[in-house]
C-alpha cells in the first residue's frame, strides 16, 4: 500500500494507518500500553470529554533523514506541554516516559508510513487525551484515555513555503484573556472555526489574532504562532493568551545560534508598518512566510513581501529547521529522538 503513496503530492490531511496505541488511567493510575488496529473507539455517552470538553492534544512530527534514520523532533517538550494542558482542565497528567515510549511505539508500528527522505513530506503525530468517566455534574473526571495516532503529512498551506496572505478580524477571538489559550484544547480550536472558514471564503490562509483584552498587541496566527523580523531582531509576542509553541522556542534558539536579538513581548499592530518579514510557525506550518497581513475592520494593509518571496531570514531559519529535522546538520541542542 505505501507504493500507493504520492509522498511528495500528501496535503495536511488523515490517511490511515496500520496501528495506534492507547492508555487508559482508572483508579488513580495509568495501565498498560495497548495497540489497536481499529480506528475506532469506544466512549460513554455521559464521558466528560464529550460535554464538558475535557479533550487535549499534541502534534509533533517525526521524519526520514538523510540517514535513513527516524527522528522524533522534540518528544519531550511534546510531554511536558501535554502535562501543561491537562493541569489546566484538571485532567490525569501523563508521566513523560509514557508520553515518550507511547509515541516511540505508534511511530515503529507504523514506520512504513514514514515519508522517504527528500519527499517534503513527515509523519505527523497526534497523541489526544480526554475525560472518559460518566458522570453529569460539572466537576473533572476521574478517568482518561490517551490515544495516539500517526498520519503521513505534506505542507500545512497549499502553498508550501511561499508567502500567504492573512487577516486581522476584531470581531473574533478564539480565546478569554486568562482563558484556555496556554494549553493545547479542543475548545480553542472550535471557537475558531467560524473566522478561520470566513478568512478562507475571503481568500486568506489565516487569522491573526489580536490579544482578546485590549485588541492592541498581536496574539498569534491561527493554529501557529507569530513571529516578525524587525531591525535585524527576531520579535514574537509574549502572551498568556497564546499557545507556547515549540517550533517557536526552536526558532529562537536557531535565531540566537544566527546572531540574531531575540525579543519575546508586547508587539503593537502598529509595529506592523516596521517589519521586514514575518512568518506563522509550528508543528504543522513550519515557519511559513506572510506576504500582506490585512486588517479587515480598520482597512489596514500591512504588505510584507513586494516581490512575492519569502524574507532571506525566514528563508534561513527555515533551511536551519529542516536540516536538524532531516538529520543534515548537527542536532547540537539534542532535539531530535532518533529511532
Ligand atoms: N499555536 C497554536 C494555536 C497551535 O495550534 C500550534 C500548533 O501546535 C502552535 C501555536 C504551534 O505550536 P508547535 O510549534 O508546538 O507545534
Ligand atoms: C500543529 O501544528 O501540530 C497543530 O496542532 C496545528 C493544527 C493542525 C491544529
Amino acid at each position: 500500500m505505501d507504493n500507493e503513496i504520492d509522498w511528495g503530492g500528501l496535503s495536511f490531511g488523515y490517511l490511515p494507518t496500520d496501528y495506534n496505541v492507547r492508555c487508559h488511567y482508572a483508579d488513580g493510575k495509568w495501565g498498560e500500553i495497548e495497540v489497536s488496529d481499529s480506528p475506532f473507539i469506544n466512549v460513554h455517552i455521559a464521558a466528560t470529554g464529550l460535554h464538558y470538553g475535557q479533550e487535549i492534544f499534541e502534534g509533533l512530527k517525526a521524519f526520514r533523514g538523510k540517514d535513513g534514520k527516524i527522528r522524533i523532533f522534540r518528544l519531550e517538550e511534546n510531554a511536558k506541554r501535554l502535562r501543561e494542558s491537562a493541569k489546566g482542565l484538571l485532567m490525569a497528567q501523563v508521566p513523560i516516559e509514557l508520553f515518550c515510549e507511547m509515541v516511540i511505539k505508534a511511530v515503529k508500528l507504523n514506520e512504513r508510513f514514514v515519508p522517504p527522505y527528500g519527499s517534503g513530506a513527515s509523519l505527523y503525530i497526534r497523541p489526544i487525551e480526554f475525560g472518559t468517566s460518566a458522570q453529569v455534574g460539572v466537576k473533572p473526571g476521574s478517568e482518561y484515555t490517551l490515544v495516539i495516532f500517526v498520519t503521513p503529512v505534506g505542507p500545512y498551506f497549499k502553498s508550501g513555503f511561499k508567502p500567504t496572505k492573512i487577516c486581522i478580524m476584531r470581531q473574533y477571538d478564539r480565546v478569554a484573556p486568562r482563558g484556555t489559550g496556554r494549553w493545547k484544547v479542543g475548545g480553542n480550536y472550535a471557537a475558531s472555526l467560524e473566522a478561520g472558514e470566513k478568512a478562507h471564503e475571503m481568500g486568506y490562509s489565516a487569522v491573526l489574532y489580536l490579544d482578546p483584552k485590549e485588541k492592541k498587541y498581536l496574539d498569534e496566527c491561527g493554529p501557529a504562532n507569530f513571529f516578525a523580523i524587525k531591525d535585524g531582531a527576531y520579535i514574537t509576542p509574549a502572551s498568556d493568551s497564546i499557545l507556547p509553541s515549540i517550533t517557536n522556542k526552536s526558532l529562537m534558539q536557531l535565531a540566537r545560534d544566527m546572531g540574531l536579538e531575540v525579543q519575546q513581548r508586547h508587539i503593537a499592530v502598529e509595529e506592523l508598518n516596521d517589519i521586514e518579514e514575518a512568518a506563522a510557525c509550528g508543528t504543522a506550518a513550519v515557519a511559513s512566510p506572510i506576504g500582506e497581513i490585512d486588517d479587515i475592520d480598520t482597512g489596514d494593509k500591512y504588505v510584507l513581501s513586494k516581490d512575492g518571496n519569502p524574507g532571506p531570514v525566514t528563508t534561513a531559519l527555515y533551511n536551519k529547521l529542516r536540516a536538524i529535522q532531516l538529520g543534515e546538520e548537527e542536532d547540537v541542542h539534542g532535539w531530535n529522538t532518533i529511532l
